[in-house]
């Protein structure tokens, strides 16, 4: 949900820092892509090049010389990628935004709530204002302030403290050459800063709103907390409060390598990672299970006996993908561990007034760790005493740093909008986790631990089979014979129900057709009535105890006219169905591992032969860091 980038000092040999801005709003780009902007602090001066758009527009108009020719002598710059909130995606309001004097210049991810007053209390002081953003009053307050002597960093921290909302932001001023001033509250920010090394390379620093944009300058990363500001130079960065007290941050080691982050040879981000998965499967789970011990054991000995013993409970609190995976969990646990669990989205458990019985885990589970609704949620929840808990795929991210204890899934950088691969490691994850505390309370036999562990185990050559097998074909030829259906409805029971809501929402975000995912059991009370001819079912089923009652529903839907596609391991739902995606068999709480993929697949190709962008659906942003 917007991306920012900043840079001052050495960046390497050969790389100048307009270009090295740029970059980083590439990797960026995924947390929005309305506009794009750049500015710079050239000799005295502030240049900005902002295009509405996608990036390519920017770079179009820097190969103009827009920023002038004297741009490659610029000594800091901040850059920006947005996700519109406050005004349409024009040039005018793409970001960075200045002060009119150009004292300042500022980039901003996150939402100024109280924007109208500043904005009202600036006009009558005849300030005047160009844009339709709630950002731009900063550049004005803060301008004001340079104006009346202050240095940039009080100016900011002034400024700021009049300022509600949420926000990662980064100020340059030409009146403070080679400093960036960036502060957070809410929306995350990461800084790096090198010396002088060997290589030739002389001091620098750059900031990016996540670690994705670090990984080329260096894998020691810190990362702000909510109410620091920083003052970033050239192989150095003060972290301080907004009172102007020093404050310290240790930096952390970031696990990513810059060639993860990388396209290779895909057409695009998703389909790499959807074919990254049976790797994300291993790296998520395989060094933890201890299979002679019919149990897993997780990094510094958390999720251990004495620390699960007195969960009596288990609240489950995600967004979107990820929240599927969570419901996913929910029946997981229910199962192997025989613990209650509840489960909400986080932004109706956040404003509704929830009760939290006494030994609930409050588990939240993100790929980003930076959902603003999760982490309100999980605040919540921690605050009404529940344990915080959390599976997530950022080391470093917010949400691992709020929780007690955490599982990190190892899926890698997740750069496609539409997530697949950490949905797949959220699903491990809350499958390792379910069966734990089931050994932990005792409720879980060592043998059958043992087998379910060895199954887990045979999943990655079954979905690598799957990936590299005839399913991609026969996936093909279902979006060409049903992309063009009226509407689509996915249908799943138990453990496979999650799986049919991931599926519809896969198909809305990337295809934009309207989808639908429901429990089948609950398809004769309501949507069985849109059931007609040019209607597609996808129809998710297993071998297991909702199997036959799936398969009734798959004749209910054939017998009004609905085409169906049986998706999963089934033989007898196949046998029935006018097309089949069939997955290699394996236990029924393992199956959604296995039955999401032809579904991600499904929606992947109906995108691609209507000519969606794919990894950038259009109104969507990543890491949805504002409410
Ligand atoms: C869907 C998708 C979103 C995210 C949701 C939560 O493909 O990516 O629905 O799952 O915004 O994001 P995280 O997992 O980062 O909290």
């Amino acid at each position: 949900m917007c991306g920012i980038v900043g840079a001052v000092g050495d960046l390497g040999p050969g790389q100048e820092l307009v270009p090295s801005l740029v970059d980083g709003l590439r990797v960026l780009e995924y947390r929005g892509y309305d506009s794009a902007g750049v500015a710079v602090e050239i000799d005295g001066t502030l240049a900005t090049c902002c295009r509405a758009g996608r990036l390519a527009n920017l770079e179009e108009s820097l190969a103009a010389e827009q920023l002038g020719p004297a741009a490659s002598a610029a000594s800091a710059g901040i850059g920006h990628t947005r996700w519109a909130t406050h005004g349409p995606p024009t040039d005018g309001n793409a970001h960075p935004h200045m002060d009119s004097a150009r004292r300042v210049a500022v980039v901003h991810n996150g939402i100024i709530e109280n924007y109208a007053a500043l904005r009202d209390e600036l006009e009558a002081a005849g300030v005047t204002l160009v844009s339709d953003t709630d950002t731009e009053v900063l550049a004005h307050l803060v301008g004001s302030r340079l104006e009346a002597g202050e240095d940039l960093a009080s100016a900011v921290a002034g400024t700021l403290r009049r300022a509600r909302g949420y926000y990662a932001v980064a100020f340059i001023s030409p009146s403070c050459p080679g400093l960036i001033v960036c502060a957070r509250k809410g929306p995350p920010l990461a800084l790096a800063t090198w010396a002088a090394d060997d290589s030739g390379r002389g001091a620098g620093a750059y900031l990016a709103s996540d670690v994705l944009g670090l990984l080329p300058h260096g894998r020691q990363v810190v990362y702000l907390e909510d109410g620091d500001l920083a003052l970033l130079e050239a192989g150095r960065v003060e972290v301080r409060g907004l009172d102007g007290k020093v404050r310290r941050r240790e930096a952390c080691t970031v696990e990513w390598e810059a060639e993860d982050a990388g396209l290779g040879d895909w057409p695009h981000y998703m389909l790499k990672e959807i074919h990254e998965q049976p790797d994300v499967l291993a790296q998520t789970t395989f060094e933890r299970i201890r299979e002679e011990a019919g149990d897993v054991v997780f990094e510094g000995n958390q999720w251990s006996d004495e620390s699960l013993a007195g969960i009596e409970r288990v609240q489950v609190i995600a967004c979107g993908t990820a929240l599927h995976a969570g419901i996913i969990g929910a029946y997981m646990v229910e199962e192997l561990a025989r613990v209650p669990v509840d489960v909400d989205f986080a932004s109706e458990f956040r404003y509704r007034d929830p009760v939290l019985a006494p030994g609930t885990l409050a588990l939240a589970v993100s790929q980003s760790g930076e959902t603003a609704d999760t982490l309100a949620a999980l605040r919540l929840a921690q605050e009404l005493g529940g344990r915080g808990g959390a599976i997530c795929n950022v080391v470093g991210s917010t949400l691992v740093r709020e929780v007690e204890e955490v599982i990190l899934t190892h899926a890698g950088p997740e750069i496609g909008v539409a997530s697949t691969k950490a949905f797949t490691a959220q699903v491990a994850a809350a499958f390792l986790l379910s069966l734990r505390l089931g050994r932990a309370r005792g409720a879980l036999a060592a043998r059958t631990a043992r087998e379910l562990l060895g199954e887990l185990r045979g999943l990655r050559p079954c979905m690598e089979r799957l990936l590299s097998g005839g399913l991609l074909e026969e996936i093909r030829a279902c979006a060409a014979r049903f992309g063009e259906s009226k509407g689509f409805l996915f249908l799943g029971r138990g453990v496979n129900y999650p799986v049919a809501l991931e599926g519809a929402l896969k198909l809305k975000e990337i295809a934009y057709v309207h989808a639908e995912g429901y429990p089948a059991g609950e398809m004769k009370h309501g949507p069985i009535a849109l059931v007609e001819p040019g209607m597609t079912i996808l129809a998710i089923n297993s071998p297991g105890r909702v199997a036959e009652k799936v398969r009734s529903n798959i004749e209910q839907v054939k017998a009004r006219g609905g085409e169906v596609i049986s998706v999963g391991a089934d033989a007898a739902s196949h046998a029935i169905a006018d097309a089949v995606l069939a997955v290699p068999e394996c236990p029924e709480l393992l199956s959604p591992l296995l039955n999401v993929v032809p579904l991600q697949l499904f929606a992947y190709e109906v995108a691609r032969l209507k000519g969606c962008d794919i990894d950038k659906p259009r109104n969507l942003a990543k890491s949805v860091t504002v409410e």
